[in-house]
């Protein structure tokens, strides 16, 4: 699996106010990037960014020379799962492969099989407004990798993970590297930042910043 991803003089603003600056990141195939620094510091919205989810208001940001945007070849675990509650796990995990017009056998197939690596088997049928926090997140990691897309973006919950969750959320990563794709990982976990090929370390949200917010209520 080819694949560059490379982020140049990236910038973004929202209500005047700055978010990001100049964020400078380069990953390749099988290649682990983790993304840090505190609460505010614009993580979340860098990972929209190299999503193609919003765009940057200075800088480029493309996967092997091309925009990034919805589609296969991207996953993307988002902080707050957005997971459809009144839809089952599995029904969660299918929505992934439905745009592929693959035939449903193969789609319920793929999606237990997804399942099952994050040790959700016997969930497949629950809604996920029933599962647990962890439960839910692993759910959002099988519907990020269940298409096998060349980028993994995971921006992790600000909880705590706990140590089940955390042993799942590496082996799945350590997969999705060994098989070729670029792995992003928004986190303070540790153990997983001392895994990662490079580190973008977002400085904190500068004070001026912060007091023109306050001013704006
Ligand atoms: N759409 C938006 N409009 C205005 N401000 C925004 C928007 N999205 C994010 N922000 C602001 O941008 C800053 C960065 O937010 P972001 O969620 O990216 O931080 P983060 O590093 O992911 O934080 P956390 O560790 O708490 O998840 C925050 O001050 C936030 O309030
Ligand atoms: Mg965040």
């Amino acid at each position: 699996m080819a694949g560059e991803l490379v982020a140049d003089g990236v910038g973004c603003a929202r209500r005047g106010r700055t978010i990001l600056e100049d964020v400078v990141l380069h990953a390749r195939s099988g290649e682990l990037v983790g993304v840090t620094g505190p609460s505010g510091s614009g993580k979340s919205t860098l990972l929209m960014l190299l999503a193609g989810l919003e765009r940057p208001d200075r800088g480029r940001i493309t996967l092997d020379g091309n925009p990034v945007g919805p589609g296969p070849a991207l996953g993307f675990v988002l902080q707050s799962y957005g997971l459809l509650s009144l839809l089952t796990a599995s029904e969660n995990v299918e929505i992934a492969l439905q745009a592929q017009r693959l035939p449903p056998a193969e789609v319920r197939g793929r999606s237990a099989e997804a399942l099952g690596q994050l040790g959700l088997a016997e969930h497949a049928a629950r809604l996920v407004d029933e599962l647990s926090g962890g439960q839910q997140q692993r759910v959002a990691i099988a519907r990020a990798i269940v298409t096998n897309p060349r980028l993994l973006l995971v921006d992790e919950p600000t909880a705590e993970l706990d140590r089940e969750n955390r042993t799942v959320v590496m082996t799945t990563i350590r997969n999705a590297r060994r098989r070729g794709a670029i792995v992003v990982i928004a986190t303070h976990d540790a153990a997983i930042t001392a895994e990662c090929t490079s580190i973008v370390q977002l400085p904190p949200q500068r004070q001026d910043q912060l007091d023109l917010q306050q001013a704006a209520g």
